[in-house]
């Protein structure tokens, strides 16, 4: 399972890099205000500080709603580095875009999916990626790794190459069970990835190590 990490935050994507396992980044426009990243200028070189840090896709999300307005922000986005993903939201222009681009060798991320008749769309328009929001489903008391678990079965049956990219993850067990799932790729903030490091016996069996061993050396 790829590793992406959820943020605009330069600190966060370099602390996560750092690791050696992060294979990507996703943004959003709440994400890149979160960080104070706002204008279109600004918010481009952000794409492009992140695409210096990180060797892996990005995800870059348009903000038009009509598919004239997605192809042209999409097309920008897209030649601004070869890492660039265009980030497109699962509506009816948003599927005419993600056919779009396919067709031009642009790539794409299906975003704000929360059921599988729209992966099962977004698949069939070609989307390099799509995005379950598995965590947005649980708060409002829907199963959200069901949801994974059907997007899995579906592209299975019918060998589509889009790639499951669970997002919206909120703690280190949503990573845990995506991986048990089979979702291609989780995007999570760094929290729950840094989460995954920590169980209890580790640090008391580390701290009987580094005793025993003082013990050893200094009899
Ligand atoms: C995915 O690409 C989204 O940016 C993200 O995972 C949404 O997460 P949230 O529900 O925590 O805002």
């Amino acid at each position: 399972m790829k590793f992406f990490i959820d943020t605009a935050n330069l600190d966060e994507i370099r602390e996560a890099n750092e690791l050696g396992i992060l294979d990507g980044v996703t943004t959003n426009p709440s994400l890149m205000a979160k960080d104070n990243v706002t204008g279109e200028e600004n918010i481009k070189q952000r794409y492009l500080d992140i695409c210096e840090i990180v060797d892996g896709d990005v995800s870059a999300e348009v903000i038009a709603t009509d598919l004239e307005g997605i192809i042209r922000e999409g097309e920008a986005l897209a030649n601004l580095h070869p890492g660039i993903v265009v980030k497109v939201p699962m509506i009816k222009d948003g599927i005419k875009a993600i056919k779009y681009f396919t067709d031009n060798r642009i790539r794409t991320n299906c975003t704000l999916v929360f059921s599988p008749g729209q992966a099962i769309l977004a698949a069939k328009a070609g989307a390099t990626y799509v995005s379950p929001f598995l965590g947005r489903l649980d708060d409002i008391s829907h199963d959200g790794l069901a949801l994974i678990e059907e997007l899995r079965t579906i592209y299975d049956n019918y060998h589509f190459e889009t790639q499951i990219l669970a997002a919206s993850i909120r703690h280190p067990m949503h990573i845990v069970e995506c991986a048990k799932i089979g979702a291609d790729v989780a995007t999570c903030p760094l929290k729950p990835i840094m989460q995954l490091l920590n169980h209890p016996l580790t640090d008391k069996g580390l701290a009987q190590f580094l005793e025993d061993y003082r013990k050893g050396s200094n009899p």
